[in-house]
């Protein structure tokens, strides 16, 4: 028995040395210190010594115990300190290397401008009211007083989804809605998408931004168009923006008007970006036709308005200097950026 514990003393010490982790360990003390290991096979045969081999025996058993628990117990600990060094090693921050910098976003061009619009207007005590984009004929053209057979219809290539129902073609029709909605006084501006099936290219797009403004209340005239509107101007372009306006034609005002700025950059001398005019157009403006001011239940002989709508794109391409309306659309990182 002598020479079968010096066996297991050695196996265990020569498993012992190749251990290469806490469970091969843990798999080596069952095999040998266990209830059915090795050394516990021997000391079964305990029982059949004499008295006096006994206790010889089963000291040299239990220093052969004594010995396999202590190699053990310190192989443990070396995994325990490689495990616990290897975490921090893998947890170490290098506070010398180059921080990660995140992407501020940025506003798009077109809502820089229209945010400054808005503000302009709320500052004037306008509200701002939104419409359908899928909007009724009737709204569109009808109450605009442009009827089905009116030459107006044909400059607004319009997307049609019945013969009813249509892509709106401008923000006009939120005037009519807002009046239908609301009695005067009324001072509203709307701005929004509109659609046109025109071709795409450096100044077309099939669908683009109008910002749509309506004054209604007893005894507006058109001195208050023009002062609001010059007003905005200023606001808008700086404190020595110059306007003009010029007589023109919509249905749905009576008399209409377009408004012009003295060209910024060559100050009316004329130049590229005005096409040599000396002039740029801002909008169209004009006072509420008494039709349709009547029909949206208002009536015309105590009432009179005013109303305009302006281009986002244009107003924003002239402001930064953009001749390619397609860069809106694209969102490309590099062009963003420059905003
Ligand atoms: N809706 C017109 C257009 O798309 C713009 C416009 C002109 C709106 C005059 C108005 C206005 O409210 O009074 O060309």
């Amino acid at each position: 028995m002598k020479e079968q514990l010096k066996n297991v003393a050695i196996s265990a010490q020569q498993a012992l040395e190749s251990v290469k982790d806490q469970q091969e360990l843990e798999a080596l003390r069952v095999r040998f210190l266990g209830k059915k290991g090795e050394l516990t096979a021997i000391l079964k045969q305990m029982g059949s010594l004499s008295p006096e081999e006994r206790p010889v025996i089963g000291q040299l058993a239990n220093e052969t115990r004594a010995q396999i628990e202590a190699v053990i117990a310190e192989k443990s600990a070396q995994f325990k300190s490689a495990t616990a060094s290897e975490k921090l090693r893998k947890e170490t921050i290098d506070v010398t290397m180059p921080g990660s910098k995140k992407a501020m976003g940025k506003k798009h061009p077109l809502n820089l401008v229209l945010d400054e619009i808005k503000e302009i207007f709320l500052g004037m005590g306008f509200d701002v009211a939104e419409g359908p984009e899928v909007e009724l004929d009737y709204y569109n053209f009808e109450a605009l007083n442009i009827p089905k057979d009116h030459p107006a219809r044909d400059t607004q290539d319009t997307f049609y989804i019945t013969d009813n129902i249509l892509l709106r073609t401008q923000t006009s029709p939120v005037q009519v809605r807002t009046m239908e909605k609301q009695k005067p006084p009324i001072r509203v501006i709307s701005p929004g998408r509109v659609f046109r099936s025109d071709a795409v290219d450096a100044t077309h797009s099939p669908v683009f931004h109008q910002i749509e403004g309506l004054v209604v209340d007893k005894g507006v005239t058109m001195g208050d168009l023009k002062g609001t509107l010059a007003d905005f101007a200023k606001r808008l372009y700086g404190e020595d923006a110059v306007v003009r306006f010029r007589p023109h034609h919509f249905p749905f005002t009576e008399p209409s008007a377009e408004m012009d700025t003295m060209c910024f950059n060559c100050g009316g001398k004329g130049c590229r970006l005005c096409k040599g005019e000396g002039w740029i157009e801002i909008l169209g403006c004009g006072m509420v036709h008494p039709k349709v001011l009547a029909n949206c239940g208002i009536d015309p002989e105590e009432y009179s308005g005013f109303a305009f709508g302006m281009g986002l794109e244009r107003l924003v391409m002239r402001r930064f200097n953009i001749d390619d309306l397609r860069l809106f659309y694209e969102n490309d990182q590099r062009f963003l950026d420059q905003f």
